[in-house]
């Protein structure tokens, strides 16, 4: 199992008030799974994908990724494994504006200290696979929402992660963009072997998955195969 969370809780406190953002969710991602989790605005999405990402810990519950609990790790091994086994896409892009798209993508594999040329070769292999290799030069405001979004995910695929999550990663789209980033996602995903997890409220997006649980109140509840039934492969994608 790649991934896999034990009664997973997290709380805010602010003064005297609780908030129980994410309740009891247990999830299990398997090695190459796409699984999306649509929930309305603060159903607890974001808390939950980063108790998955180990930006956060959990109030109480566990994080198991690739079979190891990481609640109590320290925060520089938490970094470790996040460098080297998780992407992250986010709804705002997150790209650093004075970098071009192909530093952009460079910046974790100089974290990684790989080579001058391996890195190059890298870095061009995933633009090309998200057919911005010509505009590698550019900076984000050069680029449109979709070609930002095309540079997140090569930036996050960049360190050949087996995991890549994704929060609300259309919302900044238009319909047309958003169906061609999740359709993205989804031939990545199949042809790279590495996992997704993408968190929307956005109901359409769910239709680029394996699968799709749902988040009411910050507890997951029972999940439903793609909106065309329990399909795997190439079959799965929308015409
Ligand atoms: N840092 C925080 N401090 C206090 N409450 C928070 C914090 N972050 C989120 N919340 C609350 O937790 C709940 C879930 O929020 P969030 O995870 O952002 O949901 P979503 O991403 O689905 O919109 C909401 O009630 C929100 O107000
Ligand atoms: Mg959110």
């Amino acid at each position: 199992m790649l991934l896999q969370t034990e009664s997973l809780n997290k709380e805010y406190r602010t003064g005297a008030e609780v908030v129980r953002a994410v309740r009891s969710v247990n999830l299990a991602v398997d090695t190459g799974d796409f699984l999306a989790i649509n929930g309305p605005s603060g159903s607890g999405k974001t808390t939950l994908l980063n108790l998955l990402g180990l930006i956060d810990r959990p109030t109480s519950g566990e994080v198991f990724l690739e079979g190891q609990a990481t609640s109590r790790l320290p925060d520089r091994v938490l970094a470790g494994l996040r460098l080297r086994r998780i992407g992250m896409i986010f709804q705002t892009f997150n790209l650093i504006s004075v970098l071009s798209a192909y530093e952009n993508v460079e910046y974790s594999l100089l974290l990684l200290r790989m080579g001058a040329a391996e890195r190059r070769r890298r870095v061009m292999e995933l633009l090309d696979a998200v057919d911005l290799a010509h505009l590698a030069h550019r900076r984000p405001e050069q680029l449109s929402g979709g070609q930002r979004q095309r540079v997140g995910i090569a930036r996050a695929l960049a360190a050949r992660p087996a995991l890549v999550l994704a929060d609300e990663p259309t919302a900044n789209l238009d319909s047309e963009t958003s169906q061609k980033v999740m359709q993205l996602m989804a031939e990545l995903n199949a042809r790279l072997g590495v996992a997704f997890v993408v968190v929307t409220h956005d109901p359409q997006v769910a239709q680029f998955a394996r699968r799709t649980a749902y988040l009411r109140d910050g507890q997951l509840q029972d999940e439903t195969g793609g909106m065309s039934g329990v399909q795997t492969g190439s079959a799965r994608h929308p015409a």
